[in-house]
């Protein structure tokens, strides 16, 4: 297994402490039904967790509220995804907090492979995750450094969220990186600008808050680097997304990997 350290000068990956803690507080009104309730959820998580296998799922949903929007994002777009790239699904590789339910995800489909890089140091993990860790399928490593593939090792990359916690200087590299290893395409997942929230926890966690940019900053971003649009894989996917009434609440973009 090669779980390679991540950023010793920890500008970016500080300790993941709150990575699963997903913050907002669930009400601030405690009746004594709310206690009940929050009683009976308990239990369903102590069960599941001692089940061993499936624990967490409920952690996920609400951290799909929570703090990585993009990456529940990713998992709601699943099947859009499925039909706008078709057999250039069999082997994905997600970049993203939260990649261990995102590629669980992804294993659970038919004919996918799939692996994860986690950008940020993780320590509060469930089984789950720490098995996939094990097997190598999902690693912790610092985007802001070479990915340790080879060039088209995946079909597909599908990048959540972690964009928007990188300065262009950092872009500059990573984007290009990406379209190195993958062979079909990158689907990007940004925040949309209007979910900008300033949050001090955050820069103490990854060196800075992050940026959501509009779409007109990422095209011509795109475009100063050389990464091009797959009109394509837009196409379809916007045709999929209006089939099945799917409503993105992210900024997904759809690059061309390099020839
Ligand atoms: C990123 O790369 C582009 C094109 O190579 C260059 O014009 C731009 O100045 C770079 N930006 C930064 C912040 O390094
Ligand atoms: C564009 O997307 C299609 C899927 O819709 C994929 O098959 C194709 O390989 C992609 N092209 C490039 C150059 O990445």
């Amino acid at each position: 297994m090669s779980r390679r350290p991540v950023n010793p000068s920890r500008r970016f990956g500080d300790s993941g402490g709150g990575l699963f803690s997903s913050s907002k507080s669930r009400s601030s009104s405690i009746l004594p039904i709310g206690l009940v309730i929050l009683g009976g959820l308990f239990l369903i998580v102590y069960t599941h967790k001692g089940s061993g296998g499936s624990g967490g799922r409920l952690d996920s949903v609400s951290r799909i509220e929570g703090d990585y929007l993009c990456s529940g994002e990713v998992q709601r777009a699943l099947p859009i995804l499925q039909k706008a790239y078709g057999d250039s699904m069999h082997k994905v590789l997600h970049v993203g907090p939260d990649s261990c339910f995102v590629v669980s995800k992804l294993l659970r489909q038919e004919e996918t492979e799939a692996w994860g890089v986690e950008p940020y140091d993780i320590e509060d993990v469930d089984s789950n995750c720490k098995s996939l860790i094990r097997r190598g399928s999902v690693r912790v490593a610092d985007i802001k450094f070479p990915l340790p593939y080879r060039p088209k090792s995946f079909s597909l990359v599908v990048v959540s969220d972690a964009l928007d916690y990188l300065s262009p200087r950092y872009l500059n590299k990573t984007l290009p990186d990406l379209a190195r290893v993958s062979a079909d395409g990158i689907a990007i997942f940004t925040g949309l600008p209007t979910q900008q929230k300033a949050k001090v926890a955050d820069v103490s966690k990854f060196g800075r808050a992050a940026k959501m940019r509009s779409s007109s900053w990422w095209t011509k971003f795109f475009s100063q680097i050389n990464l091009e649009e797959n009109e394509s894989a837009s196409k379809k996917f916007e045709q999929a997304s209006t089939k099945g009434s799917y409503e993105p609440k992210c900024q997904i973009f759809h690059l061309k990997s390099l020839p």
